[in-house]
């Protein structure tokens, strides 16, 4: 089977990033070449950004349930991590409320460099395991809690696997002890319903480019009366949380981005999960022997598939289906020209080898039925190749 249109690509890689929706790129065009004024400036070009700027806000807020004066834009998820993580942690210390984090195996590097940051400066910090269904069980965190645990921080949809972690119990647990509470929400922000109007959340972050919105653009949710530290020091923008000249195409960008998400909130997930279940049931049919799936197939993102293929390597894998036309990512994490096998598929107890034969779908927007029933055959044809080889 052929490539239909030798052109397209077939892009499954949606947890990577996302192509920007044209009506995003719009706005983000129109913020540039006509509403470029500084949002702080008291004249009326001034007002004008701030109109945008104040819009987007509340875009952003309304699908988080939150009050608009509680987001606070930032440069994308990894640093509304660190500001929330590291934040948090310098402000308690600060107000002696404590200088114990608690965290998980499987966060992401925005999150697990800024637990070991915290840990060099004197801060202690736990991390609790994963099972190997792909989630973190809420009597570790009660067991893990101590008079000293300042802010536990879990995420909410693990960007390898997908699995949805129960943050309502996290948090619940947390705010029954007085522990402060942050999720990434990085991979589930626009996909799945968060409110905390009606969750025990406490800081949550979010990004625009995993949402089709632009890079380089994302936002912190701080509950009111919450203390952090800033990061950045300035002229005082964001309420001096997070200082310096606001991203206004980006954040324009993000809010439109936002209000699209919004609009198909409701039936995005169900329709991507169908596709997802297709695309499984189709790979398991072309594949001839062993398939193992990463993460519960139960509470999990409509749009995620993580597979092992034992006895091939994830990477050979991915450069074939890339000369097809298809883009997709491996479990694994490549750090400094090295390919080490993926830190969270090791935390659900998989091994080296194991780890490193398998691959990530994430499905989006532009996938269609037939680019499922390509890919399918694609990875069936090459999975049987490859074992040929190694056997
Ligand atoms: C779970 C999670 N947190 C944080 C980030 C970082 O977000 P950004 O790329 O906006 O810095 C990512 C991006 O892959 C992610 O998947």
């Amino acid at each position: 089977m052929k490539n239909k249109d030798s052109k397209k690509l077939i892009y499954m890689d949606h947890s990577a990033t996302t192509p920007v929706d044209p009506r995003v790129a719009e706005i983000v065009s129109r913020t540039m070449l006509e509403q470029w004024g500084n949002p702080s400036s008291r004249y009326a070009k001034g007002n004008e950004a701030k109109l945008v700027l104040d819009g987007a806000r509340q875009q952003v807020a309304g699908l988080l349930g939150a009050d608009p004066g509680a987001i606070f834009f930032t440069s994308g998820g990894t640093e509304a991590d660190n500001m929330a993580v590291i934040g948090t942690m310098m402000a308690a210390k600060k107000s002696g409320k404590g200088n114990h984090l608690i965290t998980s195996d499987f966060e992401h590097s925005a999150i697990s460099k800024s637990a070991q940051f915290l840990e060099e400066q004197g801060f202690r910090v736990t991390k609790l395991p994963v099972n190997p269904e792909g989630f973190v069980e809420p009597d570790r965190l009660i067991e893990a809690i101590r008079d000293d645990t300042a802010l536990v921080n879990l995420m909410h949809v693990n960007n390898e696997i997908g699995t949805i972690q129960p943050i309502s119990e996290f948090g619940a647990i947390c705010r029954e002890r007085g522990i402060l509470f942050h999720t990434d929400a990085v991979q589930s922000f626009g996909k799945i319903p968060l409110d905390v109007s009606t969750m025990p959340l406490d800081l949550v972050s979010v990004s625009s480019h995993k949402i089709y919105g632009p890079k380089g653009i994302g936002a912190l949710y701080i509950r009111e009366g919450i203390e952090i530290e800033p990061r950045v020091y300035g002229g005082g923008q964001e309420d001096k949380v997070r200082t310096g000249t606001e991203n206004m195409p980006g954040i324009a960008g993000f809010g439109e981005a936002v209000r699209i998400c919004n609009e198909l909130i409701s039936t995005e997930q169900i329709e991507l999960a169908e596709l997802r279940n297709l695309l499984l049931e189709s790979i398991t049919e072309s594949v001839k022997d062993d398939i193992l799936i990463n993460g519960s197939m139960e509470s999990r993102l409509g749009a995620n598939l993580n597979l092992s293929f034992p006895g091939i390597e994830g990477e050979s894998l991915l450069l074939s289906l890339d000369i097809d036309g298809i883009a997709a990512s491996s479990g694994s994490a490549c750090s400094s020209g090295s390919t080490e096998p993926s830190p969270v598929l090791l935390a659900l107890g998989l091994d080296k080898e194991t780890a490193q034969s398998s691959i990530r779908l994430t499905l989006g927007r532009s996938n269609t039925r037939e680019d499922i029933l390509f890919v399918a055959e694609r990875i069936g044809y090459h999975v049987n190749r490859l074992r040929e080889f190694a056997f």
